[in-house]
């Protein structure tokens, strides 16, 4: 599956973008949230997503890149999104926060950071259906993919397929995604692609990119 980051998009026409996104082929659309705490940058609330909801009708997740994701979880799922990705490193109690989520009607997934080892997801695999490997620091669009993550990747689907559970969680990378790195993430786990800046750079435009990175992940993934 490929997602696009919307952090490159024009934010003075969310709509119109989204609906781009979805006509360009997008399997669903990520919110890159940040707080300003947990990552130097600050981006969107739960309005703004709620706003482009109506111009789409491709499933939406937030990448709560923020610190205490309980306290406005139900805020990102009232808005629309039907996903909540949570930060290991920013949860005290990370399986309260995925089983609250999955309480509140959403799926709930845990993103890993560079320097987070695959076993902190090792038990709440029962409480979500994705785990995002970082193949950046978070923070901003347009950074160098991570190559070191892929050994990452391996293992969270090695982690999967012992516990039973690869069919039931998908694994998921987002940073540095584009037509010269998206080979190597998918054939080391990988099944859902995010995609900012390449995306958006593709001179030939959305939907040659989209298409273009589907293939290439397609062919790689084993
Ligand atoms: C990092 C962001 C980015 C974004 C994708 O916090 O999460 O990874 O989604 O950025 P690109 O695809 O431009 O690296």
């Amino acid at each position: 599956m490929i997602s696009p980051s919307v952090l490159p998009a024009d934010f003075s026409k969310l709509g119109e973008e989204v609906a781009a996104l979805e006509a360009a082929g997008v399997d669903l659309i990520q919110w890159d949230v940040m707080d300003g705490q947990f990552v130097p940058n600050l981006t969107f609330g739960p309005d703004v997503i709620k706003a482009a909801r109506r111009h789409c009708s491709v499933p939406f997740e937030a990448h709560l890149m923020v610190y205490t994701p309980d306290v406005m979880a139900q805020d990102y799922i009232n808005a629309g999104c039907s996903r909540l990705i949570v930060h290991a490193e920013a949860c005290t109690h990370l399986h309260r926060t995925c089983g609250n989520i999955n309480e509140l009607g959403a799926a709930a997934a845990v993103a890993l950071n560079p320097a987070t080892p695959a076993s902190a997801v090792e038990h709440v695999l029962d409480l979500i259906d994705m785990v995002l490997v970082m193949t950046v620091n978070p923070g901003f669009g347009g950074q160098a993919y991570i190559p070191t993550m892929e050994s990452k990747i391996a293992e969270v689907q090695r982690m999967l397929e012992a516990a039973g559970r690869a069919d039931d969680i998908h694994i998921e990378v987002d940073g540095g995604i584009g037509p010269s790195t998206i080979a190597g993430a998918a054939a080391a786990g990988a099944n859902v692609l995010i995609a900012g800046s390449a995306l958006y750079r593709d001179p030939e435009g959305l939907e040659h990119a989209v298409s273009d990175l589907r293939a290439r992940a397609e062919a790689a993934y084993v």
